[in-house]
C-alpha cells in the first residue's frame, strides 16, 4: 500500500498522477481537513502533524510514504526521514529537478503556500544544481482556501491569481514551479494568466514519475506493495465540499470515511 497524504484536497491532484502512471498499486489517502491549511500554520506544528498522519497511514499498511504538500515537505522532512525508517518521498526535489530541466533562461518563478515560500527550500535547491539561476518566489495564501471551496472557475479567483502573477509577469520567467499540491486544480487560469509560453512544472505529475522509477528500480519494496488498484479515503474533518472537488480531481465517484486521529 501506498500511503498518502495532504492537508485536504490538493493532494488528491498527487493520487490522480500515481493513478494514471501505476494504477496497480493500493493506496491509502488521507486528508487532514481538519487542520487545513497548513500553509499559514508554524513549523513546529506542521511538523506535528505530519508525524501523526504518516502514524496513521501505518496503521493502514502503507509500505511507502508520499508526503503529497510542499508546505509539509519544506518543513518536516528532514525530521520524519529521522523518525521513520520506510521509504518517504517529498515533492519538492521532483519539481526541481524536472524545472531545471525544462527552464532555457534559468528564470524561475515559484508560488506555494506562505510556510513553503518562506522555507526558502526551492531556492536552494535550484541554487545547488543552477548557481547562475534567477528565482522569483511568490508566496499565495489566498489559493489553497479558494480551491478548498470549490471556487476554481470563478472571476474572482481568477482575478486573485492574475495579481499574485503580475510580480512574476514582469520578471519574465520562462519555468513557473506550481510549488503546492492545491495549484494544479488551477492550472488553466494560472497557465492563461501567466501567458503560455511559461512552462508550469505541476509536482504531482513529477512526484508520480518519481515513484514509479523507484518502484522500477527497488524490486524487494514493489513486492511488499498490494497490487488490487484498490483507494481507501480517509479525511480527519467531513465537508461537502471536500467530496465535490475529491470528485473533480479523481474524476470519479469516490467514498471516504472520516477518523479522528
Ligand atoms: N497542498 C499543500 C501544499 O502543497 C497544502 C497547502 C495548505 O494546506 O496550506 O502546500
Amino acid at each position: 500500500m501506498i500511503g498518502i497524504f495532504d492537508s485536504g484536497v490538493g493532494g488528491l491532484t498527487v493520487v490522480k498522477a500515481i493513478l494514471d502512471k501505476i494504477p496497480e498499486y493500493d493506496i491509502v489517502y488521507f486528508g487532514d481537513t481538519a487542520h487545513t491549511p497548513y500553509g499559514t500554520k508554524s513549523a513546529e506544528t506542521v511538523v506535528g502533524y505530519t508525524i501523526n498522519n504518516i502514524k496513521f497511514l501505518l496503521s493502514q499498511g502503507a509500505k511507502v510514504i508520499v508526503i503529497a504538500c510542499n508546505t509539509a515537505s519544506s518543513v518536516a522532512t528532514t525530521q520524519v526521514l529521522e523518525q521513520f525508517a520506510l521509504p518517504i518521498f517529498e515533492v519538492i526535489t521532483p519539481a526541481v529537478t524536472q524545472a531545471v530541466e525544462a527552464s532555457a533562461n534559468l528564470n524561475f518563478g515559484i508560488i506555494g503556500t506562505r510556510a513553503t515560500i518562506s522555507s526558502g527550500i526551492y531556492e536552494r535547491k535550484i541554487l545547488a544544481h543552477r548557481p547562475t539561476a534567477r528565482i522569483h518566489s511568490v508566496a499565495c495564501p489566498l489559493l489553497v482556501p479558494l480551491v478548498e471551496e470549490g471556487w476554481l472557475k470563478k472571476r474572482e479567483t481568477a482575478m486573485i491569481v492574475k495579481k499574485y502573477l503580475q510580480p512574476l509577469k514582469t520578471r519574465q520567467i520562462d519555468t513557473l514551479i506550481l510549488g503546492c499540491t492545491h495549484y494544479p486544480l488551477l492550472k488553466n487560469v494560472i497557465q492563461a494568466k501567466i501567458g503560455k509560453r511559461v512552462e508550469l512544472i505541476d509536482s504531482s505529475i513529477c512526484i508520480a514519475e518519481g515513484i514509479q522509477h523507484f518502484l522500477e528500480n527497488q524490486r524487494d519494496i514493489e513486492q511488499q506493495l498490494r497490487q488490487t488498484g484498490r483507494l481507501s479515503l480517509f479525511v480527519s474533518d467531513v465537508t461537502d465540499q471536500f467530496k465535490k472537488i475529491a470528485q473533480l480531481t479523481l474524476k470519479t465517484n469516490i467514498s471516504f470515511e472520516c477518523v479522528k486521529i
